[in-house]
């Protein structure tokens, strides 16, 4: 089968599900979509998905389902909850969970499957709500690299790049890794303005400067400007972070500034979890 004839199911249209999951509805692919809280449907339904009533109904109609939701908490209630994935009565299904969750369950996950002939693909993602509006995701994936293989075009159609790093799991560790950079840089970010501000350097100033210097990316542009407009509105909330930061502790991360990182934002999510990162800012 072609990937144009498959039959596409989602789950989960939170910040990165909707934009990720209205890629495939552009590109002429057929999607039937689930969400817990039912109104956020709505909106996939009006550009022309159909919706199911839960996960196994959603994986008995269709090829291939996505899942973008929180945690593996999250995973685990939509596999195994009453009418989860994995009380349909189905083989040959392709799942692909692109949230960012621990290997662990990516690995229990996919065994589940295989005992019923279906097939799993850790996929998360690299890049945040705009990269996913515009299609330029990086997409990180583990399992079988046949499976990746035939569902490429669909990670394509979501991202500019899918990436097969090995067997399930392995896509989780390397978001691991990644994320907790993220968390390392935007700790430091969040330092050197907080210092140079106490010094009394104007926060545009030193923007600038780091803007057009080697030391300049789209993740400092993007964030340093939402600190000069005061601007904490999560694109990525600080809770997620500190849930893969947490993840990549588990999955044995033991090296000092991502440790304290994770204790950094650890001690922030009470107060400022459902912010942006950035908002790490505030704590210092
Ligand atoms: N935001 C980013 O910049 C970004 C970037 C890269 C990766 N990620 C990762 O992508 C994933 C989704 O992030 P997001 O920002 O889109 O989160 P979000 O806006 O909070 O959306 C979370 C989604 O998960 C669903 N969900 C949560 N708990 C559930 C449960 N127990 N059962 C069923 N559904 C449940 C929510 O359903 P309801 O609508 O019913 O609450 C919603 O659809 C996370 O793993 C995050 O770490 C996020």
């Amino acid at each position: 089968m072609n990937s144009e004839d498959l039959k596409i199911g989602w789950i989960g249209l939170g910040k990165m599900g909707k934009p990720m999951s209205e890629q495939l509805i552009r590109a002429g692919y057929t999607l039937q979509v689930y969400n817990r809280s039912k109104e956020k449907e709505a909106v996939l339904k009006k550009e022309g998905a159909s919706s199911a009533s839960s996960p196994k109904e959603l994986l008995e109609q269709t090829d291939v389902v996505f899942l973008m939701v929180s945690d593996d908490s999250a995973t685990h209630e939509i596999f195994s909850g009453k009418n989860g994935l994995l009380k349909a009565d189905v083989s040959n299904k392709i799942i692909i969970n692109m949230s960012t969750v621990s290997p662990e369950i990516s690995r229990e996950m996919a065994r589940e499957l295989a005992n019923n002939g279906n097939h799993y693909l850790d996929a998360p993602v690299s890049g945040s709500v705009k990269q996913a509006q515009e299609a330029s995701l990086v997409i990180i994936a583990g399992g079988e690299k046949a499976i990746f293989e035939k569902v490429r075009p669909l990670l394509e159609t979501i991202g500019k790049k899918a990436v097969f790093i090995g067997e399930t799991g392995t896509g989780n560790l390397t978001k691991l890794a990644v994320n907790t950079y993220l968390g390392i840089i935007t700790q430091g970010l969040a330092e050197v303005i907080h210092f140079s501000r106490e010094k009394g350097v104007n926060t545009g100033d030193l923007l600038e400067i780091i803007n057009n210097s080697a030391l300049g990316s789209p993740f400092i542009k993007i964030k340093g400007d939402a600190v000069l407009q005061e601007n904490y509105e999560a694109a990525f909330t600080l809770n997620h972070l500190t849930k893969d930061l947490g993840l990549a502790v588990d999955a044995g991360m033991n090296t000092p500034l991502g440790k304290l990182a994770f204790e950094t934002f650890r001690n922030a999510e009470p107060d400022l979890g459902k912010e942006d990162v950035i908002a790490i800012i505030k704590k210092l």
